[in-house]
């Protein structure tokens, strides 16, 4: 019998591959993977041969006995994985620059993975995680599904919710970025830093922020009112809090949550951006562009400081280290997304939500949090109702499921509006959305 685990990374040939073999190249001695298979679909095929060559390079440079495969055939990959983690993006950047340029033509943030464009992004990928579930049934049935693909959080439900795998966690960077975020603003190990962290996917909240299980919430919440201190990732512009709003809320934003308390000047921003002819997806394009470049160089052997440049900071740190710490039975604490199970009491039972775990062999277990406070509540419930009608609508294929989702996402103003933009995304989207027609 072989010995050692096999990974298998659907979406292998994403630019961000290099974070997660250098992940797992840092935690060999500790968690020893035999094998990683790399594998994408045909219109991905040119970019899987050029990052898979570099994960070659890297995994020989760093004297790891880790083979690397690439291949085309998920099934093959499949077979008989420990781990399998998705990372893929049905429609590539042009999906998502539809996603963000649609919504914002009409004067609605599209936010591609809890706006407008996340709904869609759920429609695209949905029937997509669904399928692998299927194929993981036959092919690796004791694996574990660690998924990394947006929308995090409402594709991790709809796993839980509507296929037969059960071994499920949603990973998001996150977490992980603000922790990291805190740790440099007070200047201390980012080991020492630990959050309570309670909500859903891109609408977590740290409920307490601890440095040496000392709280230190109300000093990073003041400090987070200054524009240079917000923490933030490359992807999102942040502007600082209102210390008076900031202080009356009591506990820590996730970035994100400037897309909701800041919806005017982020959209003003936007439509900035916008003018100049990029919404994120094209900056992201002019940047993968960069990277594939380089990763051609025969002589790149590591991962280039380049690839910070993109969102996903830290995501080869929470991948690996989820992994490690199932496969160790560390019992460590990480916030991922989970089945609630009533940690979050103000949340209903059966949903997923992005809460502190401790980690485990058999998986998160979600440590209770109690009522989320009253004062975000409201904001993170809406946005469940919004991504369970999502995933109805992903699943149904069913217009009026659609429009209903459209319509109660918190940043689309009015069912009109809804309707006029859900109308032009069926229409350009309807390569990837088969369930519609
Ligand atoms: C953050 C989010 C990810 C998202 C990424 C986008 O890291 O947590 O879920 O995919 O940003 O980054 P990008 O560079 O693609 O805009």
């Amino acid at each position: 019998m072989k010995t050692g685990l096999k990974i298998a990374t659907i979406g292998g040939g994403s630019s961000y591959t290099p974070e997660l073999i250098e992940g797992f190249i840092k935690y060999h001695s500790e968690l020893p993977v035999r094998e990683i298979w790399l594998v994408d679909i045909e219109e991905g095929k040119e970019k899987l041969e050029i990052v898979g060559n570099l994960a070659k390079r890297m995994v020989q440079k760093a004297g790891v006995s880790i083979e690397i495969h690439l291949t085309l055939d998920r099934k093959e990959a499949l077979k008989s994985a420990d781990f399998v983690t998705t990372q893929f993006r049905v429609g590539q950047l042009a999906a998502r620059e539809l996603d963000e340029r649609i919504p914002l033509k009409h004067g609605v943030l599209g936010q591609e993975t809890n706006g407008p464009g996340g709904l869609f992004k759920a429609l695209r990928t949905i029937p997509v995680i669904l399928e692998i579930c299927r194929e993981m049934e036959e092919f690796c049935p004791n694996a574990w599904l660690i998924n990394f693909t947006n929308p995090a959080g409402m594709v991790t439900e709809a796993v839980l919710r509507y296929s037969n795998i059960d071994k499920v966690v949603g990973l998001c960077n996150v977490p992980i970025g603000m922790e990291m975020g805190v740790a440099k603003l007070l200047e201390v190990d980012h080991k020492k830093v630990r959050i309570d962290f309670a909500g859903l996917n891109h609408m977590v909240y740290g409920l307490d922020v601890f440095v040496d299980g000392v709280s230190v919430k109300d000093l990073v919440i003041s400090l987070i009112t200054d524009p240079d201190k917000s923490i933030t990732m490359q992807n999102i512009h942040a502007m600082g809090w209102e210390p008076e709003f900031i202080r009356a809320l009591a506990v820590f934003p996730c970035p994100y949550h400037n897309y909701y308390y800041k919806a005017g000047d982020m959209l003003e921003k936007e439509l900035e951006n916008f003018k100049e002819g990029g919404t994120r997806a094209e900056v992201v394009k002019k940047l993968e562009e960069e990277l594939f470049e380089l990763y051609k160089n025969p002589a790149l052997a590591v991962k280039p400081p380049q690839l910070e440049m993109r969102g996903g900071a830290y995501y080869s740190d929470a991948a690996v280290r989820l992994i490690h710490s199932m496969y160790t039975d560390k019992r460590d604490i990480q916030a991922v997304n989970t089945m609630n199970n009533g940690a979050i009491a103000s949340i209903p039972f059966d949903s997923a939500v992005e809460v502190s775990c401790i980690i485990t062999k058999d998986g998160p277990k979600p440590i209770a949090m109690g009522d989320l406070p009253i004062q975000v509540r409201g904001l993170v419930n809406q946005m469940k109702s919004f991504e369970r009608v999502a995933i109805d609508a992903a699943i149904n294929g069913d217009y009026g499921t659609a429009l209903l989702a459209m319509t109660i996402n918190p940043l689309v103003p009015s069912d009109r509006i809804a309707k006029v933009i859900l109308d032009e995304m069926l229409e350009s989207h309807k390569k990837y959305l088969p369930q519609f027609h």
